[in-house]
Protein backbone atom coordinates (compact mmCIF):
# COMPACT_ATOMS: atom_id res chain seq x y z
CA UNK A 1 0.00 0.00 0.00
CA UNK A 2 0.92 3.36 -0.96
CA UNK A 3 0.23 6.88 -0.03
CA UNK A 4 -2.80 8.71 -0.17
CA UNK A 5 -4.53 10.23 -3.22
CA UNK A 6 -6.77 13.55 -3.71
CA UNK A 7 -9.31 13.15 -6.52
CA UNK A 8 -10.77 16.14 -7.61
CA UNK A 9 -12.79 18.24 -10.42
CA UNK A 10 -12.49 22.26 -10.25
CA UNK A 11 -14.14 24.25 -12.52
CA UNK A 12 -12.50 27.83 -11.08
CA UNK A 13 -9.50 26.62 -9.01
CA UNK A 14 -11.31 26.38 -5.57
CA UNK A 15 -11.13 22.84 -5.63
CA UNK A 16 -8.08 22.49 -6.61
CA UNK A 17 -6.77 24.84 -4.31
CA UNK A 18 -7.57 22.82 -1.55
CA UNK A 19 -6.95 19.48 -3.31
CA UNK A 20 -3.47 20.53 -3.31
CA UNK A 21 -3.53 22.07 0.11
CA UNK A 22 -4.10 18.75 1.10
CA UNK A 23 -1.95 16.70 -1.11
CA UNK A 24 1.13 18.61 -0.36
CA UNK A 25 0.52 17.70 3.45
CA UNK A 26 -0.23 14.38 3.55
CA UNK A 27 2.10 14.19 0.54
CA UNK A 28 -0.72 12.60 -1.59
CA UNK A 29 -1.22 12.01 -5.36
CA UNK A 30 -3.35 14.33 -7.00
CA UNK A 31 -5.96 13.21 -9.82
CA UNK A 32 -7.82 15.88 -12.03
CA UNK A 33 -11.35 14.58 -13.33
CA UNK A 34 -12.41 16.42 -16.50
CA UNK A 35 -9.56 17.27 -19.25
CA UNK A 36 -7.31 19.56 -18.82
CA UNK A 37 -7.42 21.45 -21.74
CA UNK A 38 -11.02 21.48 -21.81
CA UNK A 39 -11.67 25.30 -22.25
CA UNK A 40 -12.78 26.42 -18.41
CA UNK A 41 -15.85 28.79 -19.42
CA UNK A 42 -17.34 26.18 -22.00
CA UNK A 43 -17.46 23.47 -19.78
CA UNK A 44 -20.37 23.65 -18.49
CA UNK A 45 -21.99 24.25 -21.70
CA UNK A 46 -20.38 21.56 -22.89
CA UNK A 47 -21.61 19.23 -20.29
CA UNK A 48 -25.59 19.35 -21.48
CA UNK A 49 -25.05 19.76 -24.36
CA UNK A 50 -22.76 16.39 -24.53
CA UNK A 51 -25.57 15.06 -21.56
CA UNK A 52 -28.25 15.71 -24.38
CA UNK A 53 -26.52 13.72 -26.49
CA UNK A 54 -25.80 11.06 -24.31
CA UNK A 55 -22.28 11.34 -25.26
CA UNK A 56 -19.71 10.70 -22.37
CA UNK A 57 -19.03 13.82 -20.43
CA UNK A 58 -15.92 13.13 -18.69
CA UNK A 59 -12.82 11.40 -19.32
CA UNK A 60 -12.90 8.68 -16.82
CA UNK A 61 -9.15 8.44 -15.09
CA UNK A 62 -8.29 4.47 -14.65
CA UNK A 63 -7.03 4.36 -11.01
CA UNK A 64 -5.62 1.29 -9.57
CA UNK A 65 -6.96 1.75 -6.20
CA UNK A 66 -5.03 -0.71 -4.20
CA UNK A 67 -2.16 1.54 -4.83
CA UNK A 68 -3.30 3.95 -2.21
CA UNK A 69 -4.44 4.26 1.72
CA UNK A 70 -6.92 6.59 1.77
CA UNK A 71 -8.46 8.65 -0.95
CA UNK A 72 -9.52 12.33 -0.46
CA UNK A 73 -12.58 13.30 -3.04
CA UNK A 74 -13.81 16.44 -3.64
CA UNK A 75 -15.72 18.81 -5.91
CA UNK A 76 -17.62 22.05 -5.97
CA UNK A 77 -21.75 22.47 -5.00
CA UNK A 78 -23.59 23.36 -8.50
CA UNK A 79 -27.16 23.70 -7.45
CA UNK A 80 -26.95 22.09 -4.29
CA UNK A 81 -25.64 19.05 -5.42
CA UNK A 82 -22.53 17.54 -6.16
CA UNK A 83 -20.83 18.91 -9.62
CA UNK A 84 -21.99 16.63 -12.67
CA UNK A 85 -18.43 15.44 -14.08
CA UNK A 86 -17.59 14.14 -10.29
CA UNK A 87 -21.57 12.76 -10.31
CA UNK A 88 -20.52 11.29 -13.45
CA UNK A 89 -16.89 10.22 -12.79
CA UNK A 90 -18.19 8.32 -9.30
CA UNK A 91 -21.32 6.23 -11.31
CA UNK A 92 -18.92 4.89 -13.83
CA UNK A 93 -15.96 3.72 -10.75
CA UNK A 94 -16.31 1.26 -8.56
CA UNK A 95 -15.14 1.63 -5.04
CA UNK A 96 -15.10 -1.73 -3.21
CA UNK A 97 -12.56 -1.58 -0.27
CA UNK A 98 -11.68 1.82 -0.93
CA UNK A 99 -11.40 3.46 2.05
CA UNK A 100 -12.53 7.75 1.37
CA UNK A 101 -12.98 11.18 2.61
CA UNK A 102 -15.26 13.30 0.42
CA UNK A 103 -15.45 16.83 0.49
CA UNK A 104 -16.96 19.94 -1.00
CA UNK A 105 -16.45 23.33 -1.75
CA UNK A 106 -19.08 25.97 -1.73
CA UNK A 107 -20.27 29.24 -1.27
CA UNK A 108 -23.25 29.35 0.63
CA UNK A 109 -24.01 28.36 3.82
CA UNK A 110 -25.97 24.83 3.16
CA UNK A 111 -23.29 22.56 1.97
CA UNK A 112 -24.95 19.43 3.97
CA UNK A 113 -27.12 18.24 1.43
CA UNK A 114 -24.83 18.39 -1.29
CA UNK A 115 -22.05 16.88 0.73
CA UNK A 116 -24.43 14.24 1.90
CA UNK A 117 -25.36 13.01 -1.84
CA UNK A 118 -21.73 13.11 -2.29
CA UNK A 119 -21.08 10.89 0.25
CA UNK A 120 -23.94 8.72 -0.51
CA UNK A 121 -22.73 8.05 -4.16
CA UNK A 122 -19.28 7.11 -2.73
CA UNK A 123 -21.55 4.27 -0.29
CA UNK A 124 -23.49 3.53 -3.39
CA UNK A 125 -19.98 2.67 -5.03
CA UNK A 126 -18.74 0.38 -2.47
CA UNK A 127 -16.69 3.03 -0.89
CA UNK A 128 -16.35 3.62 2.89
CA UNK A 129 -16.96 6.99 4.23
CA UNK A 130 -14.35 8.10 6.95
CA UNK A 131 -15.49 11.72 7.44
CA UNK A 132 -16.77 14.06 5.28
CA UNK A 133 -15.99 18.14 4.71
CA UNK A 134 -17.63 21.65 3.67
CA UNK A 135 -15.13 23.86 3.02
CA UNK A 136 -16.17 27.42 2.28
CA UNK A 137 -14.59 29.51 -0.48
CA UNK A 138 -11.67 31.15 0.21
CA UNK A 139 -11.18 29.31 3.66
CA UNK A 140 -7.76 29.44 4.81
CA UNK A 141 -5.06 26.60 4.56
CA UNK A 142 -5.26 26.09 8.38
CA UNK A 143 -8.60 25.75 8.71
CA UNK A 144 -8.59 23.09 6.13
CA UNK A 145 -6.28 21.12 7.91
CA UNK A 146 -7.64 21.37 11.20
CA UNK A 147 -11.23 20.47 9.77
CA UNK A 148 -9.29 17.00 8.16
CA UNK A 149 -7.80 16.21 11.45
CA UNK A 150 -11.08 17.18 13.22
CA UNK A 151 -9.54 19.84 15.95
CA UNK A 152 -12.29 23.21 16.75
CA UNK A 153 -11.41 26.31 15.37
CA UNK A 154 -12.39 29.58 17.20
CA UNK A 155 -10.45 32.08 14.97
CA UNK A 156 -10.74 35.94 16.27
CA UNK A 157 -11.28 36.91 13.20
CA UNK A 158 -14.20 35.36 11.56
CA UNK A 159 -14.11 36.67 7.69
CA UNK A 160 -16.61 34.67 5.77
CA UNK A 161 -15.59 31.46 6.68
CA UNK A 162 -18.73 29.49 7.84
CA UNK A 163 -17.61 28.05 11.75
CA UNK A 164 -20.87 26.35 11.78
CA UNK A 165 -18.76 23.14 11.42
CA UNK A 166 -16.03 23.52 13.46
CA UNK A 167 -18.17 23.59 16.72
CA UNK A 168 -18.40 20.60 18.13
C1 LIG B 1 -23.12 26.42 -11.97
C2 LIG B 1 -22.73 26.69 -10.54
C3 LIG B 1 -23.64 26.42 -9.52
C4 LIG B 1 -23.31 26.66 -8.17
N1 LIG B 1 -24.21 26.34 -7.20
C5 LIG B 1 -23.85 26.50 -5.89
C6 LIG B 1 -24.76 26.11 -4.84
O1 LIG B 1 -25.87 25.63 -5.06
N2 LIG B 1 -24.35 26.27 -3.55
C7 LIG B 1 -23.13 26.79 -3.24
O2 LIG B 1 -22.80 26.90 -2.06
N3 LIG B 1 -22.25 27.17 -4.22
C8 LIG B 1 -22.59 27.04 -5.53
N4 LIG B 1 -21.70 27.41 -6.51
C9 LIG B 1 -20.40 27.97 -6.13
C10 LIG B 1 -19.29 26.91 -6.14
O3 LIG B 1 -19.69 25.72 -5.52
C11 LIG B 1 -18.05 27.41 -5.39
O4 LIG B 1 -17.68 28.67 -5.85
C12 LIG B 1 -16.90 26.43 -5.54
O5 LIG B 1 -15.93 26.68 -4.54
C13 LIG B 1 -16.24 26.51 -6.90
O6 LIG B 1 -15.27 25.51 -7.01
P1 LIG B 1 -14.24 25.44 -8.24
O7 LIG B 1 -13.52 26.79 -8.26
O8 LIG B 1 -13.33 24.33 -7.90
O9 LIG B 1 -15.01 25.22 -9.48
C14 LIG B 1 -22.03 27.20 -7.86
C15 LIG B 1 -21.12 27.47 -8.90
C16 LIG B 1 -21.45 27.22 -10.22
C17 LIG B 1 -20.44 27.49 -11.30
Amino acid sequence: MGGDLVIYFSLSGETERVANIIASNYNATTIRVGTEDAGKRLLLARYFLRKLLNKPIVTIPKIYFPDYEKVYIGCPIWADSPAAPMTYFLKNTKLTEVELVPFVTHKTDSPHKALETLANLVRKQGGTVLSTHAFKKGIPKDMILGELEGKQFRPEKTGDVDLGKFKN
